[in-house]
């Protein structure tokens, strides 16, 4: 019987293809590679700074002349790109600094590419950061005006292209938000500036900690209308597709960990290039429990970017960029 049950059924041994790190590896199905690796940096005005994050150990608040040697490290270590986000010196209604040619991401653009040609600089295009009310719009009489949005972020998108961005991402979920970018960018002559949208983006909890790092939390109410809920996934697709409708060249899922099967989902729907968010609350919550020893760091930070990838994520924004390169690195010298 024994024999038989062997012969017929379990013929089958998955533990074969596991026998030695060289058979696993060959049929690793999902790989990690430090081509894939976008890393968020905060650009703040002012000289020699260099300002830990508190609720992001290991990050920081930069001042321009801390970026050379920060593009440095990141080209020597292979990551290709870093996604900007700025502290005005002066936060207003409208936020104007989002948008001025002088404004703090402007000059980090302008920066990068002369020190750096070869790094691909990106920008998140939004207003939260820039407005004394910290929403990611214009407001009045306590609501969120989507088209009044629309031209304030076309003027921030052609600015960073004017100073010399490869990439656009806007972020602020306001409806034709790409296409009114798209137009800009093409009218202002600056067609071959590629727009990643923040596609599907919730209205999430996981963005605490970058809310203190880039001082950006509303001051009234949350982010509710115009952020995804995040009970919807249907809704994500339909968001997507806008995107892509309205000329999005890359879109992206924010938050990442939390929503695999939306990335998956989105995998399946859409031939663009797809990028997942790995945002500020999912790394403080591995970097707390590293700190106390409760985790592994390495290897829980490796499982959860490669499980972001088997969902479906072409790229990786992540504030471990700069870890995961290393790590790949010493894996290869083994
Ligand atoms: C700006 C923006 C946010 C993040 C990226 N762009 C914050 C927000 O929407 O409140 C979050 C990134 C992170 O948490 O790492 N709108």
């Amino acid at each position: 019987m024994q024999e038989v049950r062997l012969r017929s059924i379990h013929r089958a041994r998955p533990r074969r293809l596991r026998r030695t790190a060289a058979l696993r590896e060959l049929v690793r199905e999902t790989r990690l590679s430090k081509e894939q690796l976008i890393y968020p940096l905060f650009v703040r005005p002012g000289r020699g700074i260099r300002e830990l994050i508190a609720s992001m150990p290991g990050q920081f608040r930069l001042s321009l002349d801390q970026l050379p040697a920060e593009a440095e490290e990141l080209l020597t270590l292979d990551v290709p790109a870093v996604l900007l986000f700025g502290l005005p010196e002066h936060k207003d209604e409208r936020g104007s600094e989002a948008y001025a040619e002088r404004g703090i991401v402007q000059e980090a653009v302008r920066l990068l590419k002369r020190e750096a040609p070869e790094l691909i600089v990106m920008t998140d295009v939004c207003l939260c950061a820039y407005t004394t009310h910290g929403h990611c719009g214009v407001v009045q009489d306590g609501q969120i005006l989507n088209d009044q949005t629309l031209e304030l972020l076309d003027e921030a998108a052609v600015s960073h292209a004017a100073s010399g961005a490869d990439v656009v991402a806007p972020s602020a979920m306001m409806d034709h938000q790409v296409q009114a970018i798209r137009e800009a960018l093409d009218e202002a002559g600056f067609p071959n500036t590629t727009i990643m949208s923040y596609a599907a983006k919730y209205a999430s909890a996981f963005y605490g900690p970058f809310r203190e790092a880039a001082e950006s939390a509303p001051q009234f109410g949350d982010r509710a209308s115009y952020q995804m809920d995040p009970a919807n996934a249907r809704e994500a697709l339909r968001e997507i597709e806008l995107d892509v409708t309205e000329g999005a060249d890359l879109v992206m899922v924010k938050p990442a960990l939390a929503y695999l099967d939306v990335i998956a989902k989105a995998r399946r729907r859409f031939e663009v290039p797809l990028a997942a968010y790995n945002v500020s609350g999912e790394y403080a919550m591995v970097k707390a429990a590293a700190e106390r020893g409760w985790l592994d760091e390495r290897r829980t930070v490796m499982e959860m970017l490669t499980a972001i990838r088997r969902a479906g994520a072409d790229l990786l924004i992540t504030y471990f960029a700069k870890d995961v390169a290393r790590w790949l690195q010493e894996e290869r010298r083994l």
